[in-house]
């Protein structure tokens, strides 16, 4: 398979004023849109071509940096326009919420670290909720890295680069990690992919 750029599922401006237009165009547009062309161009020829997305990156870990880059990054993104919404951040769908207390003791809890990973991610990457070995964690990563290459499944995440807050927030991670909890999560979709890494 080639990789390809989906259109967002909500309008350009329907994140405003957590996330604005000016940022979704950039981040989209450009640096999304870079991954999948920078995908293609380094997948042919490899023995992954025609495999599909989650073989690609989980096969091109450690050893093809270009491509994992790349297909990682294309992975990320696609599910990270999914896991916001307009009006996001409420109520979490009771079995999510149940594995959450289970794992990580209360939804406060969650959130709190689930902020503090994203904050204490040093440079690029992305901060998580995954599935791993039955519970619900919580986990960073650098650059283009997902639970996907270590050994767990990615529920939700939230990409801490620069280019996915810098417009909006400028140096104020923190505060793009709160409005991202409190306002954009679109917890349907987490409990979608919980259900299915279950
Ligand atoms: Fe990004």
């Amino acid at each position: 398979m080639s990789f390809s750029l989906p259109d967002l599922p909500y309008a350009y401006e329907a994140l405003q004023p957590y996330m604005s237009r000016e940022t979704l165009e950039y981040h989209h547009d450009k640096h999304h849109l870079a991954y999948v062309n920078n995908g293609n161009n380094l997948l042919k020829g490899t023995e992954w071509e025609g495999k599909s997305l989650e073989e690609i990156v989980k096969g091109s870990f450690g050893k093809n940096a270009g491509l994992f880059n790349n297909a990682g990054q294309h992975y990320n993104h696609l599910h990270f326009w999914n896991w916001m919404k307009p009006n996001g951040g409420g109520a979490i769908p009771g079995e999510l919420e149940k594995a959450i207390v289970s794992s990580l003791g209360s939804v406060d809890k969650m959130k709190e670290d689930f902020i503090a990973a994203g904050t204490t991610q040093f440079g690029s990457g992305w901060a998580w909720l995954a599935v791993k070995d039955g519970k619900i964690a919580v986990m960073k990563t650098p650059n283009g890295e997902s639970p996907l290459v270590h050994g767990a499944t990615p529920i939700l995440g939230v990409d801490v680069w620069e280019h996915s807050y810098y417009i909006d927030y400028r140096n104020r991670r923190p505060d793009y990690l709160k409005a991202f909890v409190d306002n954009l999560v679109n917890w349907e979709y987490v409990a979608k992919l919980y259900a299915e890494a279950r």
